[in-house]
């Protein structure tokens, strides 16, 4: 693992002193664009500046009062169809009011409250963080220019997988596997206990469960190979977002206190700007998009370290899925499939699955254990396609709904009569099927409701999507449409299957987990918070459909084209009237900042529960254990770890069995 080196702090952090002391000084900016030019090594990279210094050259962006109000509005009325701003009122994460949460943003750009672009941002983004939704995720015009860096590494550590673990810096944990007998876990960081501090600083993580939260506080292999935004070194060491507080005060058990300060990294390469005014006038305002392009440089230079911590594969790769036979004690009757993604291409994650199963049967393997940790997701089809591969006589059940608005009222209208062949347009009722699979709705008020479902206005239930029309060379779905049904039987019963995850599996991940849990497979989850207690298999929502902003307001556009086309016709799609109300109601299409959005379109329910939505519902994992160090350094030591605990008799974290919602309770 490779750790960002600090260069010149000493002589920074003078810099710093002097120019918050001289209320003429440079402008903060350019003293960043000064330091990283003046960094004298070549090969660098990213250049650490001082983390006031970086706060303060956000904070000296302009704000615009027109614009923020007209981006606003477009906020507002976008995440009237995030599926989930209803009933997350009531929930307990604790509940927020989203919309509520816009509107006092909103009231204080009227009255003038906000100094500069990054302080709106801040406010924007606590709001969208209060949802731990893993699909409603905004990326803001100044939440992307530094990454915030703390260079002390910790990790949570268990002397064997059951008892209960400690905080100490990776090095310290390094130390004592190497016989150093002096040093201590951390006990407290500024003055609070350390797991509290850390659940607390890892809280706005888009997550719903805490355990899951947690874990990316530390390292985890499996983030090094995916395109995930989390550091491999896990938010502690490196956080896309700004946190309150520059410096940190760590003592340890044996009474050691140590003061860490953090640090700050521009993304871009080469950050140039004489003042917060022309960063704004890059990063924010929407001609520059193009040059946005540089925020994505981490995950390039993440990827040089693919396969560090995990063993060469037997089929596959560990970038996308591999399958693995392990010499490692306990995993001789073991195969192991590494899934960190379905974003895969998927008709090759499906033949690498379907050939390491049947080889693996014919290796004469009996267990069989998928690891999905830090799983961030994909293609949905992939998650449906490699439960059916599992179980090819199942039919996967999907079941969603969509929020029943104005907005979305006037899109199934608009959809009625021509529609794309676009199995994400959902508002196009010829297109969607019933949980059945079988039965199409009748007309767009059959599809489209609206039910009042635990008081939130909804669609009627519909599938994911026609797994027929759907399944295809390029995403194939086992058995369905032109893709023949091969295995075509299970090859492994449900219980001879075990799923570990370290609760942070999200989007289709989690569906796909939902998916084999029904059939019968059994988890284990890995980490988490130090109790003797259960903890979730699926921490990461569990929603039916992302849907990035780009597609709302295209599905706007392309509904305004059909109803354009149709209005001086004998059958009009809508009124006047109602054509008016749709775009009052729609969110406008002016260009107001460089940003990006997503959100989460679609409610996903059980077969037996169809109002509350999946991931407000608790589910534990069968087994739980905690991570050692040789499980943080090599991932084939988690996979043994799980398969002694699932398949032989080396037991669960004391508590944490037969849990609310696990197959045992
Ligand atoms: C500005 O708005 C905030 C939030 O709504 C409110 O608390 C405050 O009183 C307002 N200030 C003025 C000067 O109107
Ligand atoms: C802005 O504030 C003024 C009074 O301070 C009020 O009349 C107006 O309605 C407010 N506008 C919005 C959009 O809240
Ligand atoms: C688990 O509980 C048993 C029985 O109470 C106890 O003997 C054992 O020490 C506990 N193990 C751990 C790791 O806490
Ligand atoms: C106390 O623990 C810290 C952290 O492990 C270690 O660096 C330090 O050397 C220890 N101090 C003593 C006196 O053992
Ligand atoms: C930690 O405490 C110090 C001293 O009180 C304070 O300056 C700093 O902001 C605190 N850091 C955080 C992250 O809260
Ligand atoms: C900020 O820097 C730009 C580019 O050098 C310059 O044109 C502009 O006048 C500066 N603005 C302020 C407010 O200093
Ligand atoms: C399983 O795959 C491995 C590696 O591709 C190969 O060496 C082995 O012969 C295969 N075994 C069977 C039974 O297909
Ligand atoms: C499919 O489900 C719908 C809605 O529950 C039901 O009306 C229909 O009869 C079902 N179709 C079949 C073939 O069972
Ligand atoms: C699903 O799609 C297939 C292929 O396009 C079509 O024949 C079938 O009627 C659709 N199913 C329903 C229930 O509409
Ligand atoms: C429909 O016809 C009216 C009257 O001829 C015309 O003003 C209007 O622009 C037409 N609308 C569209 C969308 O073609
Ligand atoms: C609705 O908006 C579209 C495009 O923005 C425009 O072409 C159309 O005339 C508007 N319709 C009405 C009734 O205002």
């Amino acid at each position: 693992m490779q750790f960002t080196a600090i260069l010149l702090t000493q002589a920074l952090l003078l810099a710093v002193g002097e120019a918050s002391k001289n209320a003429c000084g440079v402008e903060p900016c350019a003293q960043i664009t000064q330091m990283t030019s003046d960094s004298t090594n070549q090969d660098q990279t990213t250049t650490s500046v001082p983390y006031e210094l970086a706060y303060q050259c956000l904070m000296s962006m302009p704000f615009d009062k027109d614009r923020a109000s007209i981006f606003l509005n477009q906020v507002r009325k976008i995440l009237e169809f995030q599926s989930t701003i209803d009933i997350l009122k009531r929930y307990k994460m604790p509940a927020t009011d989203i919309l509520g949460g816009i509107d006092s943003i909103i009231d204080k750009v009227n009255n003038t409250s906000y100094s500069s672009q990054f302080e709106m941002d801040l406010d924007i983004s606590n709001v969208i963080s209060s949802a731990h939704d893993g699909h409603l995720a905004f990326t803001l015009c100044s939440q992307s220019i530094f990454n915030f860096e703390i260079d002390l590494p910790i990790v949570s550590i268990s002397s064997n997988g059951l008892s209960l673990p400690d905080v100490y810096t990776l090095n310290d944990a390094k130390a004592q596997l190497n016989g150093v007998k002096t040093v201590s876990p951390i006990e407290t960081i500024n003055g609070t206990a350390v797991a509290e501090y850390l659940a607390s600083y890892a809280f706005s993580q888009s997550l719903q469960d805490q355990d899951a939260q947690y874990n990316r506080v530390f390292p985890a292999l499996a983030r090094s190979v995916t395109n995930t935004p989390i550091s491999p070194n896990g938010i502690w060491t490196t956080n896309g977002a700004w946190t309150e507080g520059s410096e940190l005060s760590i003592k340890y058990s044996n009474g050691t206190t140590q003061t860490v300060k953090k640090t700050a990294t521009p993304v871009e390469r080469y950050f140039s700007y004489d003042n917060g005014t022309e960063l704004y006038s890059i990063h924010c305002l929407p001609q520059s998009i193009s040059t946005e392009t540089a925020s994505d440089s981490t995950a390039g230079a993440e990827q040089a370290s693919e396969v560090a911590g995990f063993p060469d594969p037997t089929l596959g790769d560990a970038s996308s899925i591999a399958g693995y036979f392990s010499d490692l004690t306990g995993l001789e009757d073991t195969a192991i499939m590494f899934l960190p993604t379905f974003a895969g291409s998927p008709s090759q994650v499906a033949q690498i699955a379907i050939n390491f199963l049947k080889n693996a049967t014919a290796e004469g393997k009996t267990n069989f254990l998928i690891d999905v940790t830090g799983n961030p997701g994909g293609y949905m089809s992939t998650g449906i396609d490699m439960s059916r591969i599992f179980f090819p006589e199942s039919t996967p059940y999907t079941a969603t709904r969509f929020r029943a608005h104005e907005t979305a009222r006037y899109l199934t209208q608009a959809y009625s009569r021509d529609y794309t062949d676009d199995s994400s347009n959902v508002f196009a009722y010829k297109e969607t099927v019933m949980p059945n699979q079988t039965t199409r709705f009748a007309s767009w008020q059959d599809l489209y409701g609206p039910h009042d479902i635990l008081e939130s206005s909804s669609s009627s239930l519909l599938a994911n999507f026609n797994y027929t029309s759907s399944s295809t060379k390029v995403y194939p779905i086992n058995g369905y449409g032109t893709i023949p049904l091969n295995p075509s039987k299970a090859l492994f019963p449900a219980e001879k299957i075990t799923i570990m995850t370290d609760g942070d599996c999200v989007s289709t991940c989690a569906f796909f987990v939902k998916l084999m849990k029904r059939q019968g497979v059994r988890t284990i989850a890995f980490g988490g918070r130090p109790k003797n207690a259960p903890m979730q298999g699926v921490g990461g929502v569990k929603g039916g459909q992302s849907l990035s902003v780009g597609y709302v307001t295209g599905f706007i556009q392309q509904a305004n084209t059909l109803i354009r086309n149709a209005a001086n016709t004998s059958s009009p799609l809508l009124t006047t009237s109602q054509w008016k109300a749709f775009n009052d109601s729609s969110p406008s299409t002016e260009e107001t900042y460089a940003w990006s959005g997503n959100l989460n379109l679609r409610n996903e329910y059980d077969p037996e529960d169809d109002e509350t939505p999946l991931q407000f519902i608790y589910e534990a994992a069968e087994c739980r254990l905690f991570y050692t160090l040789d499980n943080y350094l090599k991932q084939e030591t988690t996979w043994q770890a799980a398969a002694k605990a699932m398949f032989g008799d080396s037991g669960c974290v004391n508590g944490s069995t037969g849990g609310e919602g696990s197959l045992d309770s």
